[in-house]
């Protein structure tokens, strides 16, 4: 059978998931100088956009296609190529359709339709620049103040956010950006899920926690994260019911991973915002369950997706995410079989260690990573 892969970043994640299957493996790519080229069967180079995947898909006849495509930008696209070339060739794609692909695109869309189905939304408003004379007002009247955290409905990575804690802030990002959502700021424990889906059947996989949020503004994936999440007061069958809640609404497809911020003194828990792509928590839920995510988006084009066997499978591990800047040690294939996985750009790689009990986990990530570190929740 052979599959189409788009984008060959993320290639080394599946190859040895599908090396003892009888699966011919396609990669096409814009950059001839990528990554992991040299683990696909076959490459076809061409041009960025989804025009060349979808001609390489129809000449190869390929049996599925699997887009490996971490950033959001090109994710309308996808999905657009996605409903026309299942539409006209019956060739499955393991991502989302257009609908659900622009909702979680769209930071503001996002929280509309958490309010529309009874999620826990921070408070907000939408601002255009000409309206910062009411600000405080505005803010006041939906029973917030600051700090407030500004973002644009587009972005990843904490980009264009910021996090200001008086109307000088506001004024400075609004000299940047002509309009934005303006939140409250909650103070609490970030949390991320991760879930699959395909044709109606939906399964989610576990919480885990990536440090608790702050004014000064870091980015989760500047800290360190652990799994599976043990949060005072915070069930992690609320946060599996509310993904599902939210896969469903959506009628997600491939996989999708979501991010919570849980107030430890009100107890409540916050839905923050919607990625339909693969992300970089899978090492974390790969290292507890046993099972990738990314491996699924496999099955779900070759017609061995069964959220039963999933369950089935799912192991409890524990597991830890340090970033390490450079990492010195050897690095291994992207399987916990020596139980630990670096990935990341070199100056920004991130070690996930995968262990039996804590205090393996804390010792294990010393002899690997020669870090330190405290699990506290
Ligand atoms: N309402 C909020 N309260 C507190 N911190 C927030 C809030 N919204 C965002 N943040 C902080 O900014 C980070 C990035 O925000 P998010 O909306 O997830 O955008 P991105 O797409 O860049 O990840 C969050 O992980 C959190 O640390
Ligand atoms: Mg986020």
């Amino acid at each position: 059978m052979k599959i189409l892969f788009i984008g060959s970043r993320l290639f080394d994640d599946v190859e040895p998931y599908i090396r003892n299957k009888d699966i011919t493996s396609i990669v096409t790519e814009s950059n001839k100088n990528a990554d992991n080229l040299d683990l696909a069967d076959e490459v076809f180079i061409g041009p960025r956009g989804m025009v060349f995947p979808y001609n390489v898909a129809i000449e190869q006849n390929v049996s599925g296609i699997v887009p490996l495509i971490g950033i959001d930008p090109p994710l309308v696209d996808v999905a657009s190529m996605k409903e026309k070339i299942e539409e006209e060739y019956g060739i499955p794609v393991a991502s989302s359709c257009v609908k659900p692909v622009r909702i979680a695109a769209n930071k503001s869309k996002t929280k509309e339709l958490y309010n529309s189905i009874g999620l826990n939304t921070p408070e907000s408003v939408y601002l255009k620049k000409e309206d910062l004379d009411n600000f405080e007002d505005m803010i006041h009247s939906k029973g917030f103040d600051y700090p407030v955290v500004l973002k644009q409905n587009a972005g990843q990575g904490g980009k264009d956010i910021s996090i200001v804690e008086d109307f000088e802030g506001v004024k400075k990002y609004f000299e940047e950006f002509d309009e934005g959502l303006c939140e409250n700021f909650i103070e609490g424990a970030e949390i991320s899920i991760e879930t699959v889906g395909w044709k109606d059947n939906y399964y989610t996989f576990v919480p885990v926690y990536k440090g608790d949020t702050s004014v000064n503004g870091s980015h989760p994936i500047t800290r360190v994260r652990y799994g599976p999440a043990n949060i005072d007061g915070l069930d992690n069958e609320e946060v599996r019911q509310t993904a599902l809640k939210i896969a469903k609404t959506l009628k997600i497809e491939g996989n999708m991973d979501l991010d919570f911020i849980f107030d430890r003194k009100a107890k409540k828990l916050y839905s923050i915002e919607a990625n339909t792509r693969p992300s970089g928590t899978r090492y974390l839920t790969f290292a507890i369950t046993n099972v990738n995510p990314l491996h699924k988006l496999v099955d779900m084009v070759t017609g061995e997706f069964d959220v039963n066997k999933i369950a089935n499978e799912v192991e409890n591990h524990y597991c830890a995410e340090v970033p390490v800047g450079t990492f010195e040690g050897e690095i291994p294939e992207k399987t916990y079989n020596n139980d630990y996985i670096v990935h990341g750009p070199v100056g920004y790689q991130r070690v996930t260690v995968r262990a039996d009990s804590v205090d393996e986990l804390i010792k294990k990530v010393k002899d690997i990573t020669g870090k330190d570190i405290e699990i506290h929740n």
